[in-house]
C-alpha cells in the first residue's frame, strides 16, 4: 500500500484522482488546495481530507507519493518541499516555464534520492505507444516525416486564468504543444535544427505555433499546437508519419475539451502494396496507464524510463527553443 497526497484540485486533479483510485493498492489520503470553493468542491465530491497548506498536511499524513498537479509556475517550489521530506514525485508536465526550474526539480529529487516521473501522458497513449512500436518494428521503412497537430479552444477552468498568462504557463506553445514534442522526440530522437512561426494572444502569449524540426538532412518534423481555435471547434489532435515504405496516420477529434478521450478513432497504416489496414485500440484512460506505470516502478523497485525528468527538460528545451526562434526570426540549433 502507498499514500499518495495530491497538491490542486483542478482539472488534472480530478482526472489523476479517478486514476488512482482504479489502482491497487494506492489511497489517496490528502489533498491540497489554496482556493475554499475549489477546495469544498473536491472535499464534497471525493470525500477526501483537505489541507490548505502543504506543510501541515506533511506534518499530519502518512504518504509515500506526492501527485504534482499545481498550476506550472509552482512545480518547483511543491517539488522542493515534497523532495525534501523524501516523498516520491508525480509531477505534470511541462515540469516547469524554464530550463533552470527544470533541471532543480531533477537535481532536488535526486539529492534526496525520490522517484521523478513527468506527467507526458502521450508515451501511455494507446495510439501513440502503437504508432512507436510500428515504427521502431520497421514496417513503414526509414522515416521521412512526422506531422502532429494538438488544437483546442482556450481553457476556461484554470483558477484565476493562470494558464493564460505566458509566465506563469508558457502559454500554449510551452503547455499544450509539448505533448507533441515530447512524442516527437520519443520516435525521432533529439532534433538538430528548428524553425518556428507563430500567433500571440491578446496577453502576449504564443498560442498557436507551427515548429518544424529536422533531424538530418533526410528526416523533418512539422508540429501545430494551440487553443486559438474558435467557437464549437473541437480538440483535436492527431499525426501522420510517412516512412520510405509507407504512412500511419490518426486524426482524434474529442469535445470541446479532452474529456471525450474515450471516443476512439482508428490508426491507418498504408503500405506500398496498396493494402490499408485499420487498427483500433482499446480506449483505455491513458492517465490512468502512466500512473499506474509510476505506481508499478515504484512497487517494484524498477527505474523510471518513460516520461523521465530528462525527457521532460528535452521538451521544455525544444519548446524554449521554438519561441526564440519565433521571436528571433531565425533557425535555431537546439544546442545553441
Ligand atoms: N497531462 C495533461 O494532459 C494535462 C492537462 C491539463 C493540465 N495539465 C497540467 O497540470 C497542471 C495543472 O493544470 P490544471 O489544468 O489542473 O489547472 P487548474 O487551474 O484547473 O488547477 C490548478 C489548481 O491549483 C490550485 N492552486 C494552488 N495554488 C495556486 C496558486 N498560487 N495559483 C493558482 N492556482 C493555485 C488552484 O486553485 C487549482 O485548483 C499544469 O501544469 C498543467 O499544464 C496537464
Amino acid at each position: 500500500m502507498k499514500r499518495i497526497a495530491i497538491l490542486g484540485a483542478g482539472f488534472i486533479a480530478g482526472v489523476h484522482l479517478e486514476a488512482w483510485k482504479r489502482i491497487e493498492g494506492a489511497q489517496v489520503v490528502a489533498f491540497f488546495e489554496t482556493q475554499p470553493e475549489r477546495a469544498q468542491d473536491f472535499q464534497e465530491k471525493q470525500g477526501i481530507p483537505h489541507y490548505d497548506s502543504f506543510s501541515r498536511l506533511l506534518e499530519e499524513k502518512e504518504v509515500e507519493i506526492v501527485d504534482i498537479c499545481l498550476p506550472t509556475f509552482l512545480h518547483r517550489e511543491y517539488a522542493e518541499i515534497a523532495a525534501q521530506a523524501k516523498k516520491h514525485l508525480f509531477c505534470e508536465k511541462p515540469i516547469a516555464t524554464t530550463l533552470e526550474d527544470a533541471q532543480a526539480i531533477k537535481e532536488i529529487c535526486s539529492k534526496n534520492g525520490v522517484k521523478l516521473m513527468i506527467g507526458h501522458v502521450l508515451r501511455f497513449w494507446n495510439e501513440y505507444v502503437k504508432a512507436r512500436e510500428i515504427v521502431k518494428e520497421g514496417t513503414l521503412g526509414e522515416i521521412l516525416s512526422l506531422s502532429a497537430h494538438r488544437l483546442s479552444v482556450a481553457p476556461t477552468w484554470s483558477q484565476n486564468h493562470w494558464i493564460l498568462n505566458p509566465n506563469l504557463s508558457g502559454g500554449a506553445s510551452v503547455d499544450l504543444h509539448i505533448h507533441d514534442l515530447d512524442f516527437a522526440n520519443w520516435l525521432l530522437g533529439k532534433p538538430q535544427k528548428i524553425f518556428a512561426s507563430g500567433n500571440r494572444s491578446n496577453k502576449g502569449a504564443i498560442d498557436h505555433i507551427v515548429s518544424n524540426l529536422s533531424y538530418g538532412p533526410n528526416t523533418f518534423s512539422q508540429i501545430e499546437g494551440g487553443w486559438m481555435m474558435k467557437g464549437d471547434f473541437p480538440f483535436s489532435c492527431g499525426f501522420r508519419i510517412l516512412g520510405t515504405k509507407g504512412v500511419l496516420e490518426w486524426d482524434f477529434r474529442a469535445g470541446v475539451n479532452i474529456e471525450q478521450r474515450g471516443k476512439g478513432a482508428p490508426l491507418v497504416l498504408y503500405q506500398e502494396d496498396k493494402t490499408k489496414e485499420e487498427l483500433y485500440l482499446p480506449g483505455e484512460d491513458p492517465y490512468y496507464q502512466e500512473l499506474k506505470y509510476f505506481f508499478n516502478c515504484l512497487e517494484e523497485g524498477r527505474k523510471i524510463e518513460s516520461a523521465t525528468a530528462d525527457q521532460a527538460i528535452l521538451a521544455l528545451k525544444v519548446a524554449l527553443k521554438a519561441q526564440q526562434s519565433i521571436k528571433e526570426e531565425k533557425v535555431l540549433e537546439l544546442d545553441s
